[in-house]
């Protein structure tokens, strides 16, 4: 295996929040002396990431993620505890790091909302100082692999979310960064953007080896770009190994649902799963996650299927089992 690119060593960090007292006796009290509870937001964690890894980066909600991806990127600085970015420390902000790194977060836009995402794109070129010729490379290739190559003379603010998201996903790559954060990038995105986005996420990952790291709800996005994952619970250090090893012993049941084109109550779908809801046009089955490919063979077989969909159970249910289980065991 090649050197790390990324280095976490008993990184913690603890925010502090200045507890308000009410009234205006409280607001006096609280100028002379100020109370304040510590959050441990994230708790001596470490981990390491070589080159072209994939990795997702899991946990509930207020697990800690987003701070551990704030303080890779320089945007916070830790308690304590050190990291190393591509032989950097990110915290330090040099502008060396900054031209070989992005983070992307969902939640947030960094494109210039009031310009067309072409001139918003621009103006991060200009930022960057990317050469022209590598813009426009760039710009060109992914537009096209994106399909938003009819979306770039539209107001950023116009755009749908996804194809926004796609256009901050260019933003984000401009500079061809060896290391990427992704928080969350497919919040909010229907089934259709979800998916073009995790396939031009692969596909970039394997052609450029770059080193990602993918915070996510859905378990579709992690299933199908990540190999290994790293949980964290509150701040703390979980799990960190192969997905296949937690989705074999956790992920056992899939939900499906279909729209049938005919009205009727009767399917003859005796023993094909438990029946979680149903009408005369639709079925939500939940279905032993082995049996699911045979039982929606079944199922279209002898009904007229509209709309099929196999959902994952999200994964706090699953890191919720993985959790329950470990605490069990102690
Ligand atoms: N600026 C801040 N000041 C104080 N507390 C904060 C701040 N930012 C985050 N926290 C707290 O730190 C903890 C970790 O938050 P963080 O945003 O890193 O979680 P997360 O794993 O990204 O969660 P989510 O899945 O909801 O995005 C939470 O308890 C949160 O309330
Ligand atoms: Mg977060």
């Amino acid at each position: 295996m090649s050197a790390p690119v990324i280095e976490v060593s008993e990184l913690t960090k603890i925010y502090r929040v200045y507890r308000k007292e009410g009234g205006v006796r409280g607001a006096l009290k609280g100028l002379f002396s100020r109370k304040y509870d510590e959050v441990r937001a994230v708790d001596g964690v470490s981990f390491s990431l070589c080159e072209g890894e994939f990795v997702g980066f899991l946990g509930p909600n207020g697990a800690g993620k987003t701070t551990v991806l704030k303080m890779l990127s320089g945007l916070l600085n830790p308690t304590s505890g050190n990291a190393r970015v591509l032989g950097f420390t990110p915290w330090e902000r040099s502008n060396a790091m900054k031209r070989q790194f992005s983070l992307l977060m969902g939640q947030k836009n960094a494109l210039w909302w009031d310009l067309p995402a072409r001139e918003s794109l621009e103006l991060n070129r200009a930022i960057y100082e990317i050469p022209v010729a590598q813009f426009n490379e760039v710009v060109e290739t992914l537009t096209t692999l994106l399909d938003v190559k009819d979306k770039m003379s539209t107001m950023v603010r116009e755009l749908s979310l996804g194809e926004r998201m796609k256009m901050e996903l260019i933003a984000a790559l401009l500079h061809r960064p060896k290391v990427l954060f992704l928080d969350e990038p497919t919040i909010g995105l229907d089934v259709v953007s979800q998916k073009k986005v995790r396939e031009f996420l692969r596909q970039y990952n394997a052609e450029h080896r770059i080193v990602t790291m993918l915070t996510s709800h859905y378990m579709g996005d992690i299933e199908e770009l990540c190999e290994r994952v790293i949980i964290i619970d509150k701040g703390r250090l979980f799990f960190d190994g192969p997905l296949d090893d937690i989705t074999n012993r956790y992920v056992t049941e899939k939900i499906l649902t279909l729209d049938f084109a005919d009205s009727r109550m009767e399917r003859g779908l005796e023993g094909c799963g438990e029946v979680i809801e149903q009408t005369p046009v639709s079925l939500k089955l939940k279905v032993p996650r082995a049996e699911v490919a045979a039982v929606c063979r079944r199922i279209l077989e002898s009904n007229p299927v509209r709309d099929i969909e196999v959902l994952e159970p999200p994964i706090e249910d699953i890191i919720r089992r993985l959790f329950d289980e470990q605490r069990a065991a102690r």
